[in-house]
C-alpha cells in the first residue's frame, strides 16, 4: 500500500506546477526513440480555430447532431455547409503555431516517430511533420458522393456565396462531403489500425490539446501506457487520462511545447 501512494504524491507534485512539468517532460522525451504525440484541437486554438468543447467551442453553438453527423448530412447537406461557410475561412486560414513547430523539431531529433491528430486542419502537415496519422480524416479536401470527384476545400468554399449546398463540378449532385469522418461514419480503418501499433510500441506518449472525450481516439494513450510508455499530458484543462501521467502540464501548447521541445532536443532534457 504505501508504495503506490506515494508514487501517487510524487506524480501530483509535478503535475501541480508547470515550470518542473516542462523539465520533467523534456527528460522523458529527450531519451525517447519510439515518441508518438496525439493531438486535439487544442493544439490548433492559438491558430485561430475554436476548439468543439472548451469555452465558445464550437460545440456550444452549433448541435453537433445537426451539423456533423452523416445521417443529417446525407438528409440536408446544407445544414453542414451552412456553417462551414462561417467558420471555413478562419479554418482555411489557419497557420500552424509554435506548438505544431515544436513536434517538428521533435520529430527531426528523432524524438518523435508520429503525430496522431484528431483535427482535420492539416497544420501539422503545413507546419512540417511527417507521417501524421489524421485519425478524423482531412478537412482540406471534399469528394462528391455521387461521382467520386475530389476537390480542395477552398475552392468549394468559394462556391458557397452563391450556391447551397455546393454542388459537384462534374455531375452537379448536392452530396459535396468534406473527406472528414462525421459521427455515426466508420472510421478510416488503416489509420486507426496503424495508430494503435505506434502506440503499442511507443517509449513515450504525448497527448497535447485534447479533452479525450471522443473514441476511439480517446484509447490511443491507454494503448500506450497498456505497453509501458510514459504518459504526459499538455492541456489548459484536466482530461480523463491525468491520474495516468508521469507528467501533467496545465498550460497553452503555444506555449508549453517549444520550451519542453527546446530542452528534450538542446539541453538533453
Ligand atoms: N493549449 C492546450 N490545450 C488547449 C488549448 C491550448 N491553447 N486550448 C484549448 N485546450 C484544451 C481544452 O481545454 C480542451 O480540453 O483542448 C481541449 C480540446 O478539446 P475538444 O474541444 O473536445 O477537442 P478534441 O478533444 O480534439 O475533440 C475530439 O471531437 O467533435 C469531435 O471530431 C471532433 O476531433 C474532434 C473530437
Amino acid at each position: 500500500m504505501a508504495r503506490s501512494s506515494c508514487s501517487r504524491r510524487r506524480r501530483r507534485a509535478t503535475r501541480l506546477s508547470s515550470a518542473s512539468g516542462i523539465d520533467e517532460a523534456a527528460d522523458l522525451l529527450a531519451s525517447a526513440s519510439r515518441g508518438v504525440a496525439l493531438t486535439g484541437a487544442g493544439i490548433s486554438a492559438e491558430s485561430g480555430i475554436p476548439t468543439f468543447r472548451g469555452p465558445g467551442g464550437l460545440w456550444t453553438q452549433y448541435d453537433p447532431v445537426k451539423v456533423a453527423t452523416i445521417e443529417n448530412f446525407m438528409a440536408d447537406p446544407a445544414s453542414y455547409w451552412e456553417v462551414a461557410r462561417e467558420r471555413g475561412p478562419a479554418v482555411l486560414a489557419a497557420e500552424p503555431n509554435p506548438g505544431h513547430y515544436a513536434l517538428v523539431a521533435l520529430q527531426n531529433a528523432g524524438r518523435l516517430v508520429s503525430v496522431i491528430t484528431q483535427n482535420t486542419d492539416g497544420l501539422h502537415q503545413a507546419a512540417g511533420t511527417e507521417n501524421v496519422i489524421e485519425l478524423h480524416g482531412s478537412g482540406r479536401t471534399v469528394e462528391c458522393l455521387d461521382c467520386g470527384t475530389r476537390e480542395a476545400r477552398a475552392d468549394v468554399q468559394l462556391r458557397l456565396e452563391f450556391q447551397m449546398p455546393p454542388r459537384c463540378r462534374i455531375c452537379g449532385g448536392k452530396f459535396l462531403k468534406p473527406t472528414v469522418v462525421m459521427f455515426g461514419e466508420a472510421m478510416p480503418e488503416g489509420a486507426v489500425i496503424e495508430a494503435r501499433r505506434l502506440a503499442a510500441e511507443a517509449d513515450v506518449m504525448l497527448v497535447v490539446g485534447s479533452s479525450l472525450v471522443v473514441y476511439p481516439a480517446a484509447e490511443i494513450p491507454i494503448v500506450a501506457v497498456r505497453n509501458g510508455a510514459s504518459l504526459i499530458v499538455v492541456n489548459d484543462e484536466p482530461t480523463p487520462i491525468d491520474r495516468l501521467a508521469q507528467v501533467v502540464i496545465r498550460g497553452r501548447a503555444g506555449e508549453v511545447l517549444p520550451e519542453v521541445a527546446y530542452k528534450a532536443v538542446n539541453e538533453g532534457g
